[in-house]
């Protein structure tokens, strides 16, 4: 059976991911591909009981290591009960947030010993290593006016309440990974209105999926 494709969608907040991960899972879906939607902290049941903690701020005062060790925990179970099972039978996995936003919010920004975060990483992910990783790029001061008008009255979660000079050492830190990985990393603009950006998006996944299905194609006919 073929093997489906892996998507993460990161960035800093209030960028769009979720609304761009949703427009992009109907396209995909009006094209024929089963899509699975998912999101972290969480995605499965182990993670969801985990996102609580951590979004809270009940983890907080153990530290960034313990929260970084909580977050792993919660990827490795979502890894295991949802994304590899989807990718294996063919799914396109649609995927708020995944190991980059450990290496930046608890491995740029905040002071766990970086040798620490590599064997975490590797633990929690287990090979399932992202195929294309989106990164959606926005100047922090837009994206926390953004994120605090989509969110109302309620106040702001554990991460999103950090100063301005914390969330902008954020976006450098996703634009370097992107840097270093750009066979997987795509910066998209986030800054223009939702339809430019979802063209944009929809145009960089679609390219990468014919990509993966033309060498199949051309075998199947070199062998028929
Ligand atoms: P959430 O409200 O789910 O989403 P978003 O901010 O993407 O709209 O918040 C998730 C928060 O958790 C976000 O501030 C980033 C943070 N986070 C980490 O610090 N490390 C991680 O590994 C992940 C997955 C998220």
């Amino acid at each position: 059976m073929k093997r489906g494709f892996f998507i993460t969608f990161e960035g800093g907040e209030g960028a769009g991911k979720s609304t761009q991960i949703h427009r992009l899972a109907d396209r995909l879906r009006g094209a024929g591909h089963e899509v699975v939607v998912t999101r972290e902290p969480g995605g499965s049941a182990g993670a969801e009981a985990v996102r609580h903690v951590l979004l809270s701020g009940a983890a907080e005062p153990f530290g960034p290591m313990m929260e970084a060790v909580l977050f792993a925990a919660a990827r490795s179970d979502h890894v295991e009960q949802v994304i590899r099972p989807a990718v294996d039978r063919g799914a396109i996995v649609l995927c708020d947030r995944f190991l980059d936003s450990s290496r930046v919010y608890q491995g740029a920004t905040s002071d766990v010993d970086p040798q620490f975060m590599v064997a975490l990483e590797r633990v929690a992910i287990n090979g399932m290593m992202p195929d294309m990783t989106l990164i959606l790029d926005l100047d922090p001061e837009e994206g926390l006016k953004r994120a605090a008008s989509r969110r109302g009255d309620e106040i702001a979660d554990r991460f999103e309440k950090e100063t301005i000079e914390v969330h902008r050492k954020r976006r450098e830190a996703y634009l370097s990974i992107a840097n270093a990985e750009p066979d997987r990393c795509i910066v998209i603009d986030a800054s223009g209105g939702v339809e430019q950006v979802e063209r944009v998006i929809a145009a960089a996944v679609f390219a990468a999926i014919a990509a993966i299905d033309a060498p199949q194609q051309q075998a199947v006919a070199a062998v028929s």
